[in-house]
Order: C-alpha cells, then structure tokens, then sequence
C-alpha cells in the first residue's frame, strides 16, 4: 500500500468482524508507529492494548458509570465549550452523516444515544489501544501523541485493520487507570479502536468530506 492511499483510505471503523488480532500483528503495528517523530526525541507514548477481559472490564464499567449518572472527568478539554464557526457547522454536518448511514431520524433520541453508547463498547472492536501521557510533559508533547497515534492508524491499514480513535473513550480516565493500574501521573488521551471493518455494515459506508486545500492554505512569497 503506498503512503497517499494508506492517508486517504483511513477512516473512522464504526462496525467491526469478530476476527482477533494477533499479538504478532499488533507488535508490527507498534514496531512501525514508534518511529514517529517527537520534540527531542523524547518519545513520550505510553501505550497499553486492551482485548478480552480488560477490555470487557473497561465497557462495563464506562456503561455503568453513564447508566448511574456519573459526571464524565476527562483529563483535558477535547473541544471548546463554546462551538464558533467553521468548526460548527463542520460538526454538525459529521453528526448528521453517521445519524443518516445509521438511519437515525432527527428525532430519535433512544436512538442517538444507544450510537452514541455503542463508543463505551468500542463498537464491537476486538482490541481497544489505550494512549497515555506523563503529566509532566508539555503541550508539545501532546502534539508528538497526535503523530504516534496516527502512525499507529496507518500502519493497522497495512494488515487490512481498521480503527477509529475514540475522544469518549476518555471520558472517565479513572476507570481505565484503575482497571489497567496506571499511575494517575499518566493522563488518558484516548482510546483507539481497532480491528478488521465489517464492509457490509451501513456505519462504515460513509465518508466524511474535507475541505480544499485553497481554502485553508495562503502561499506566502
Ligand atoms: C482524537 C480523536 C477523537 C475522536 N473521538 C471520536 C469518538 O469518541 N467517537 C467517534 O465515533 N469518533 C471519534 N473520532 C472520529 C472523528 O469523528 C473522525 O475522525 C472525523 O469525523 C473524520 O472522519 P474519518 O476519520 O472517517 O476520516 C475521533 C477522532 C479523533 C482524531
């Protein structure tokens, strides 16, 4: 697979087969990413891959959390508190899409919010990659996780993996620190889902669109 398909057949992976991953595959995958760049090289990812019975623990406890009305805690504000525009419009229209390739009418509120649980389950993944950072790194190193988390989404694509990174799966880092016995030195960035897509289902039949490269780049002299 060569780069420029690897980047733009990526997409978010909303329905997966049951098939495992193998250890094998899953060391490649990490073996390939930790060659991504970071600010003097300092490396700062700390990974854990979760499948069977730590996996399972986590998705009880997210969905037991929410069912109970447990305030979410994220380590860090993934987006703002007051949306402004473009960005607005632009995660609406995101919104919509997967509401229309699950057929979700405006409306469905049960429905909205069981698509919106099915995150807690990692969407049926059998392997959720959790992503964590040494509390006493700098913004700078966060934008280092961007990059190996990336990498490690490109490089599932060249064992036919799919995976979707999940902001929600950080919304209670306690319960993944205690499960997986992480230090709380460690703040949670996300979890990454992963596993071989199921083609056939409507979630995964849709593409997000993207912006023009003249619309977000000036050439300056
Ligand atoms: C850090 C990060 C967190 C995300 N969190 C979620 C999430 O919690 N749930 C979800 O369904 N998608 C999540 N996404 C996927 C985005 O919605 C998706 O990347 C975006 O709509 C572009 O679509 P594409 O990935 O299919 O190209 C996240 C993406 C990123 C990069």
């Amino acid at each position: 697979m060569n780069i420029k398909d690897a980047i733009t057949d990526r997409m978010s992976v909303r329905s997966y087969l049951e098939k495992p991953i193998s250890k094998e595959t899953l060391t490649n995958i990490l073996d390939t990413a930790r060659w991504a760049p970071s600010g003097t090289n300092t490396q700062p990812w700390k990974v854990i891959v979760t499948q069977g019975k730590s996996k399972q623990a986590i998705s009880s406890a997210f969905l037991n959390a929410h069912k109970k009305g447990i305030k979410t805690n994220p380590d860090y504000d993934y987006y703002p508190t007051e949306w402004a525009e473009p960005f607005k419009s632009r995660r609406f229209e995101c919104g919509m899409d997967l509401y229309k390739a699950l057929s979700i009418g405006r409306e469905d509120k049960e429905k909205r919010e069981a698509a919106a649980l099915a995150n807690y389950d990692f969407f049926g993944a059998p392997v959720s990659i959790f992503f964590f950072i040494d509390k006493v790194m700098g913004k700078g190193s966060w934008v280092d996780m961007g990059m190996f988390i990336q990498s490690v989404m490109l490089a599932a694509r060249q064992y036919g993996l799919g995976s979707c990174p999940q902001a929600s799966t950080s919304d209670y880092p306690d319960i993944v620190r205690d499960i997986l016995d992480v230090s709380d030195q460690y703040a949670l960035i996300c979890g990454l889902s992963l596993g071989y897509p199921n083609d056939e289902s409507p979630v995964n039949q849709y593409r997000t669109r993207r912006e023009s490269v003249e619309s977000f780049t000036s050439w300056a002299d």
